[in-house]
């Protein structure tokens, strides 16, 4: 059983409330249905009511969105859909004011095919300097038209395709997504360029995408298990050799060297999906990452031996190197918690999407459980991350009609898996027109469901039960009481799960009854108390 004991000294990125901004969905000030970071910038007081420290931006750089910017062609300048390098700078003022940090997203293991280094490589032989930015290699076969390893790509297909000139190259995500060869030393010394780019123009840090990719087995060879773990790998099994080379760890020395020349507290958090927790501990030594996701968390699914489960391992992973665990139930790549929790989906089915032919999820019930787990998350020391909407409570897109549908993954499995979209539609602001504010034309990239309608956030602004309002109260009582920088110690382990943060008893009811409370003085409950018992799924705040 994990106990955790306060860390001594702040750092806004131990304890910090942090929440994803998707770009593209977040508001849009221009009217073309795309979010803008002029639209960011002037709805950031929303995020100061809501109580959130720091933000993590999304992808905005110049891109031909074939993963929703995640397919980079320029790192170091803003892609036009999304505005200037002046509005960003104006977003970081204006954050700065309000005492917002930002930290941006880093996409270091695979550039757009769009991009100069792609496109040089391309243009030059085989062999050329400019190839070895990739991974360009022959294929296997008697006329090489074979690819030269088994590998797949995380959405879909072979992880190679052929060039004209009958070379083949790396991709582990889209075709569009060629992956970079970090052995390269001039891979690496562009992107000490890149951290410094942003860094200089006051930037709080990055998420880094995908870091646990970066580094690949010398000779690339065949993935050992394909046929059991396809693109992926098994947990306790051989590490792949596109998955978490021990070699990757001297490149993030390096960042986070450069981290520490500048002044505050710049921070790094790894995408870094490794398993189990005491492996990804190596990632979050004190000259590495600062944080990484923790997707035993996420993936855990809302039920109490694995809840239990997982916070154990967070604990005994992330303190045996003095490194913050972070919290997180939500992203752009999952259903969103009030669906997922709503119809019970596995890690699986929560990010290949569901549609109009699925069972559809109990919206209603994913959100008594979604705040009740919300509400236990904040209780927890360490960073949180929330992502855009959940605060109002949103459910997926489950419906959404295919012709929308942007995610590769979509295209790239003939429609098989429906992918990410359906966590990824615009925000409903205020009641009206056909986005709801997102945008004043009305428009958006992916329509609304027409439960966001009631959803927006002017219908839920100051009216005392909505989410919203919920979420404000969460994150006030989580900032007074510093619970991000407190303690862990569990109290009870069973069906009404409970951990004690300082002088807070934090309890959630895992069974399908109401519960009796222990005593102690009520904080904040999720759902209403009905004579003195706290109902399913809820959880509360006692002050003990
Ligand atoms: C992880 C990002 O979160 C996801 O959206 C993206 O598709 C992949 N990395 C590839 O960059």
């Amino acid at each position: 059983m994990a106990r955790h004991i306060a860390i001594e000294g702040y750092k806004w990125w131990r304890s910090g409330v942090i929440y994803q901004i998707y770009p593209r969905s977040f508001a849009d000030s221009s009217g073309d249905g795309i979010g803008d970071l002029r639209g960011i910038t002037q709805r950031l007081d929303v995020l100061v009511d809501l109580g959130v420290d720091a933000l993590w931006l999304s992808p905005f750089y110049t891109s031909p969105q074939k993963d929703a910017g995640y397919d980079v062609a320029d790192y170091c300048d803003v892609d036009p859909l999304f505005g200037t390098l002046a509005d960003f700078d104006e977003l970081m003022k204006t954050a700065h004011l309000k005492n917002l940090r930002v930290m941006i997203d880093l996409v270091p293991n695979h550039t757009s095919d769009q991009h100069r280094w792609f496109q040089d490589a391309l243009n030059s032989k085989p062999g050329s300097k400019e190839r070895e930015y990739y991974h360009f290699k022959n294929g296997l076969g008697d006329n090489g038209e074979l690819p030269p390893n088994n590998w797949l790509s995380m959405f879909g297909g072979p992880a190679w395709t052929r060039c004209e000139d009958g070379q083949w190259f790396l991709h582990l995500f889209d075709s569009s997504q060629p992956d970079l060869n970090w052995e390269n030393p001039l891979v690496r010394s562009e992107f000490e360029a890149i951290l410094r780019f942003w860094l200089d123009r006051g930037v709080d840090g990055f998420r880094v995408d995908q870091p646990h990719a970066m580094a690949k087995a010398a000779g690339l060879p065949d993935h050992p298990y394909v046929d059991e773990a396809g693109a992926g790998f098994i947990e306790g099994r051989e590490a792949p050799p596109m998955w978490f080379q021990d070699s990757v760890h001297e490149i993030f020395r390096d960042w986070r060297k450069i981290l520490e020349s500048y002044p505050g507290q710049r921070a790094m958090c790894g995408e870094a999906y490794v398993l189990p927790l005491s492996l990804m501990a190596l990632w979050v030594r004190p000259d590495e990452f600062h944080q990484t996701f923790n997707f035993r968390f996420l993936d855990a699914g809302w039920n109490e031996a694995a809840i239990t489960s997982a916070i154990d391992e967070s604990f005994e992973a992330f303190d045996s190197v003095g490194a913050p665990s972070t919290w997180v139930l939500n992203n752009h790549d999952v259903m969103r918690h009030v669906s997922r929790f709503g119809g019970n989906y596995g890690r699986a089915t929560a990010s290949d999407g569901i549609g109009i032919n699925d069972p559809q999820p109990d919206n209603e019930t994913g959100l008594a459980i979604a705040k009740g787990a919300t509400l236990f998350m904040l209780g927890l020391p360490g960073a949180s991350y929330l992502y855009q909407g959940e605060e109002l409570g949103l459910p997926d897109h489950t419906t959404l009609e295919d012709e929308y549908r942007q995610d590769p993954t979509f295209l790239r499995t003939n429609g098989k898996r429906l992918g990410r979209d359906g966590s990824r539609v615009p925000l409903p602001w205020e009641k009206g027109n056909q986005s709801n504010g997102f945008s004043e034309t009305g428009a958006s990239w992916l329509p609304q469901p027409s439960s966001y309608k009631a959803l927006s956030r002017d219908q839920q602004l100051n009216v005392a039960d909505s989410t919203l309002e919920f979420y404000k109260a969460a994150l006030r009582l989580r900032n007074e009481l510093k619970l991000g920088e407190g303690s862990f110690d569990w109290v009870n382990q069973g069906e009404l799960l409970s951990y004690k943060n300082g002088e807070t008893l934090i309890i959630h009811n895992f069974s399908d009854i109401p519960k009796r409370l222990p005593a102690g003085r009520l904080l904040l409950a999720s759902a209403e108390l009905f004579e003195g018992l706290l109902p399913a799924h809820a959880s509360c705040y006692l002050k003990v």
